[in-house]
């Protein structure tokens, strides 16, 4: 059964972990996505909703397993995944330096908290672990926050270009890149 959302913010901070998803998190990393994708949020994610929703158990088992050119980050409360974030190595830049970060999404009661930095800060490390110099992502324009948030990181705004996203809308998207810092510890 999982956690109401107001008992997640009365569980000792303690009981907050982060690390690096496997195969058998896949249900829970299932059920957080289609929260993500399918609720008010989905306006974010330029995907196709019904093909993400129709993979196989194994295929979300893939999602959620870290090979050399691809991770995903997991935040929990308890054993309650909260949020995730997912790096991967950009296959069109053939030097492979550059990592794609995407898929970010954090539960609307623990926002605003040190856990999005925390993902954030993994998939740097991952990245330059990687050989990645610099990370790029793709914001919908209104989703300025966000981007706000990522220029602050030192991003900048490399193209744009329309979307189509989850939600059915297009919408005009930044493409961002930001240089990737030096393993932090
Ligand atoms: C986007 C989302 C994950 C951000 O989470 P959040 O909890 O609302 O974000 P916060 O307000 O805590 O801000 C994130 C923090 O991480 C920091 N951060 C951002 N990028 C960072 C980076 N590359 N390295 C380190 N820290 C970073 C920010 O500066 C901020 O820290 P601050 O509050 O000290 O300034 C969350 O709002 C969400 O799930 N939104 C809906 C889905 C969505 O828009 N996803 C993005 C699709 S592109």
């Amino acid at each position: 059964m999982s956690i109401a959302a107001t008992s997640i913010l009365q569980m000792p901070f303690r009981e907050l972990a982060f690390r690096t998803l496997r195969p058998d998190d896949a249900v829970a990393y299932q059920r957080l996505r289609v929260k993500a994708i399918t609720e008010k949020d989905r306006r974010f994610f330029y995907i196709n909703p019904e093909e993400e929703l129709s993979q196989s158990s194994g295929d979300w088992r893939a999602v959620c397993t870290e090979t050399c050119d691809r991770a995903m980050f997991g935040a929990f409360v308890g054993d309650k995944l909260v949020g995730a974030m997912s790096a991967t190595i950009w296959d069109s830049d053939a030097t492979g330096k550059t990592a794609y970060f995407r898929a970010a999404y954090v539960l609307p009661e623990v926002r605003h908290t040190s856990i999005t930095k925390t993902l954030c800060t993994m998939h740097d490390n991952w990245a330059t672990e990687h050989g990645c110099e610099k990370a790029v992502y793709a914001i919908r324009s209104d989703n300025t926050c966000w981007i706000e948030k990522q220029i602050k990181n030192g991003a900048k705004i490399i193209a744009d270009e329309p979307m189509r996203f989850a939600d059915g809308t297009t919408a005009q998207t930044y493409w961002l890149e930001r240089r990737l810092e030096k393993l932090r510890t």
